[in-house]
C-alpha cells in the first residue's frame, strides 16, 4: 500500500546536510533563534532518517495512524503553540491539560509519537524536541499517503503550559462558517488562501457521526437538513449515520462508526477532496464554508481542475510551513522531555 512517488522524494542525507549548512551559514548573522531546515544536522543527523523508518512500520501495522498525526500537528500548533504540549497528561493533582479535554476522543497517534521519540532518545538523549516529532510525524504522513515531500523545519522546543480550556478557545469546531473559520485562523496569521490550502488535510482520515448528527437532522433546531449538502451525499451519510438516540448515544456520537472525509480517496493525499468538497458541500460545514467566501472558493474550483497536483503540492509545502511556526519555542525557552507525555518536575 505505501507505493512511494518517484517524483518529490525525500533528498538523501548528504544533499540535507549540505541544504543545512546553506542555511546555517545564511543565519550566522541572524541575532535570534529560528526554525531551520535541518536543524539536528550536527546535534542529531539521523532524526529525519528514524522518524522515517519508524513511520514506515507504524504504517504498516495501522494505516489510519497517518491521518491521526497529521490532524495531530494542526491541534498542537493551534493550541498554545507548536510546542508538543498536545502530548502531556495531566498531573494527579493538576489542570486537565489538553490532552484530557473533551475533543481528546478523536485524537489518535499519541502511542505512535512516543515509539519514535523512545527510538530517538535511544540515538540522541534530550535532544530532539516532541513538537519537532510530531511536525516531521505530519509530514512523513502525508508523503507515506501517496502525498508530496516537503522540507519540515526544526528547531521547536517543548512547552509545558497545557490548559484544557484552551482547545475549545483555539480550535474552531466543525459547524463553523467561513467567517468564524476566519477569525480562528488570522490569529495564528493564517489567512485565507492558507485555509482553502490545509483543508486539504481533510483528503485523509474519517470521522465519528457525531460532528455531522446535527446537520443531517437537526440543522437550525426544527429536525432539517443541510440544504447545502448534496441530497444524495447526505442520503449515504444518513446510512451510516442514523440519527442519535436519546439517552443511549449520549456520548455525543463518539460511538465505533467511521466516516470518510474524502470519500472512496481517503488513503491517499490527492486532490480530490476539493472536488469532493466543490461536488457535495463536504463533510463538515467547515469544510463547506470554503465554498461561501469567493478567495476560497476560487482556490476550491482552481484545484478541483487542476490537471497535475504540483502547485497545489508547492501551496500546501508553504502553508504546512507556515501552520509549523505559529508561536514555537525556539533557543533557550521551553524544554526537551525524555518522555512526551509526562511533565519533567
Ligand atoms: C476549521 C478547521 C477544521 C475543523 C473544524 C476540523 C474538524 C475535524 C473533525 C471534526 C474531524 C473528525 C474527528 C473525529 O471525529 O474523528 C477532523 C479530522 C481530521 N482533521 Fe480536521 N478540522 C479542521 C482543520 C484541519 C486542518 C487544518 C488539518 C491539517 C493540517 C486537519 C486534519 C485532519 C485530519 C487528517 C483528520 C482525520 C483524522 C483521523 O482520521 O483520525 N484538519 N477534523
Ligand atoms: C482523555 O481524557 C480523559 C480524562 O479527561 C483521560 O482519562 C484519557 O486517558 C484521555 N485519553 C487519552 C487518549 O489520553
Ligand atoms: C491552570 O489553569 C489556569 C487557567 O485555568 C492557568 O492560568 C494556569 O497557568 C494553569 N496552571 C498550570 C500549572 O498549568
Ligand atoms: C477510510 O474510510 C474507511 C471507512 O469508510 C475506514 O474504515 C478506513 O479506516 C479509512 N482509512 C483511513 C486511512 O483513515
Ligand atoms: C434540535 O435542536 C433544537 C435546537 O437546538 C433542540 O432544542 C432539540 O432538542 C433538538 N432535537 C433533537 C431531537 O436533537
Ligand atoms: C515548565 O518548564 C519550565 C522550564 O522551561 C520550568 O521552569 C517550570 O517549572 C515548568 N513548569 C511546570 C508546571 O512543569
Amino acid at each position: 500500500m505505501w507505493r512511494e512517488r518517484q517524483r518529490l522524494r525525500p533528498p538523501p542525507p548528504l544533499l540535507v546536510a549540505a541544504a543545512a549548512l546553506v542555511v546555517v551559514s545564511a543565519l550566522a548573522s541572524a541575532p535570534e533563534a529560528a526554525l531551520q531546515v535541518g536543524f539536528y544536522h550536527e546535534t542529531c543527523p539521523i532524526a529525519e532518517d528514524v522518524v522515517l523508518a519508524e513511520m514506515r512500520l507504524i504504517l504498516m501495522e495501522d494505516a489510519t495512524v497517518a491521518p491521526a498525526l497529521l490532524r495531530m500537528h494542526y491541534h498542537d500548533c493551534f493550541v498554545q503553540g507548536c510546542d508538543g504540549s498536545i502530548m502531556l497528561r495531566s498531573r494527579k493533582k493538576g489542570n486537565k491539560t489538553e490532552r484530557d479535554a473533551l475533543p481528546n476522543r478523536s485524537m489518535r497517534g499519541y502511542d505512535a509519537i512516543e515509539r519514535i521519540k523512545a527510538r530517538l532518545e535511544a540515538v540522541c538523549p534530550l535532544t530532539v524536541s516532541c513538537a519537532d516529532i510530531i511536525a516531521m510525524a505530519a509530514r512523513d504522513a502525508v508523503y507515506l499517503s501517496h502525498g508530496p515531500w516537503y522540507d519540515v523545519e526544526t528547531g521547536r522546543r517543548d512547552g509545558n503550559l497545557t490548559v484544557a480550556e484552551y482547545v475549545e478557545n483555539d480550535l474552531p469546531p466543525p459547524d463553523s462558517n467561513i467567517v468564524d473559520v476566519k477569525t480562528f485562523f488570522s490569529v495564528k496569521s493564517l489567512n485565507s488562501k492558507d485555509i482553502a490550502v490545509l483543508f486539504g488535510c481533510h483528503s485523509i482520515g474519517t470521522s465519528h457521526c457525531g460532528p455531522i448528527q446535527k446537520r443531517l437532522y437537526n440543522f437550525t433546531g426544527s429536525m432539517d437538513q443541510d440544504p447545502s449538502l448534496n441530497p444524495d451525499y447526505a442520503a449515504e451519510l444518513k446510512k451510516l449515520c442514523p440519527p442519535p438516540r436519546p439517552g443511549v448515544d449520549d456520548d455525543g456520537g463518539e460511538g465505533k462508526t467511521k466516516v470518510p472525509l474524502d470519500p472512496g480517496s481517503n488513503y491517499t493525499f490527492d486532490l480530490s477532496y476539493y472536488r469532493h468538497v466543490l461536488a457535495t458541500g463536504g463533510l463538515f460545514q467547515s469544510d463547506g464554508s470554503l465554498l461561501h467566501d469567493p478567495v476560497t472558493r476560487g482556490y476550491v474550483e482552481k484545484v478541483a481542475k487542476a490537471k497535475s497536483p504540483d502547485e497545489y503540492y508547492a501551496d500546501f509545502a508553504a502553508a504546512m510551513v507556515k501552520m509549523g511556526r505559529t508561536d514555537v519555542l525556539v533557543g533557550d525557552l521551553g524544554e526537551i522531555r525524555p518522555t512526551c507525555g509526562i511533565f519533567v518536575d
